[in-house]
């Protein structure tokens, strides 16, 4: 068999061994709203999506699914509910943003604004070269991003993983975090073991509620990432330094100073 007609056979084997896996796709739909499926239609039609397979996980604002794209990739959706349950707690994390000043009081529009923030943030991550999964789309409450995993399974979070280089590892996720700080100008603000995926090297996820330098909370939130990173990586017997060097390692500022 020439080469072209090994890879067809494999695309071939590789879906069916998905459909087996995954539910019915109309079953997977109903679970939306209209407006949601109106949304997942419309990306079919401008090509970025060619079917939702199943769901990876359900978060209490977003649900995350594993889909496939138009050149058969696989691909992460993140679908962020319209009647989310706390939608309030999302409005500290986006006033004094300059990038959402005209967004209107009303749930819906501030759940499409969400979406929104979390591509934005995962684009400006990337530039600042972060590993972050790249953001491909968004559109409304929907947000399709890079999958990161192999063969439909989701890479482990940071805090199932059994570290073989630990130390390689806390130092890559620091430097990231100066990254975001000194380059994106951006401040995570939910960093931690549960947001971050492993695939051969840290992948920070879940970035939606990520804040500019500027934000009337920035320096606090940093400082919770940074204690969540340390107090995590104190498991291990590694060399770590101590809050006041880490923020100073990432800002380039005394931490009483600032
Ligand atoms: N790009 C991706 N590739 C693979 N899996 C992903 C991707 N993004 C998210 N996931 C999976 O979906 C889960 C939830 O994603 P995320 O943390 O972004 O959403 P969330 O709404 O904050 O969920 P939670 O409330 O559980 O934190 C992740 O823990 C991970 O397992
Ligand atoms: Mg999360």
């Amino acid at each position: 068999m020439d080469n072209r007609a090994d890879d067809l056979e494999k695309k071939i084997d590789k879906r069916k061994t998905r459909k087996k896996r995954s539910e019915d796709q109309s079953a997977v739909e109903s679970v939306f709203d209209m407006e949601t499926r109106k949304t997942i239609y419309e990306l079919y039609n401008r090509k970025i999506l060619e079917e939702i397979e199943f769901v990876i996980s359900t978060g209490k604002e977003a649900n995350v699914y594993y889909a496939i794209g138009p050149e058969d990739e696989d691909l992460a959706v993140k679908i962020y509910r319209i009647k989310t349950a706390e939608p309030r707690f999302m409005w500290p994390y986006i006033i004094g943003d300059p990038r959402f000043k005209k967004i209107r009081h009303k749930t819906r529009d501030l759940i499409f604004a969400w979406a929104e923030k979390e591509y934005k943030n995962l684009n400006r991550a990337k530039s600042a070269n972060v590993r972050v999964p790249t953001p491909i789309a968004v559109r409304k409450n929907i947000l399709v991003m890079e999958f990161i995993g192999t063969d439909g399974n989701p890479a482990p979070l940071l805090k199932d993983c059994e570290l073989s280089n630990p130390q390689k590892t806390f130092n890559t996720l620091l430097e990231y975090v100066k990254l975001l700080f000194q380059k994106a100008r951006l401040i995570h603000a939910d960093l931690s073991e549960f947001n971050v995926l492993f695939m051969d090297e840290p992948v920070i996820i879940d970035i939606s509620q990520g804040v500019i330098l500027d934000h009337p909370h920035a320096r606090e939130f940093l400082i919770r990432d940074l204690k969540n990173l340390l107090r995590f990586f104190s498991n291990y017997e590694i060399e770590i330094p101590n809050l006041q060097q880490a923020y100073s390692y990432v800002t380039g500022w005394d931490i009483d100073e600032s």
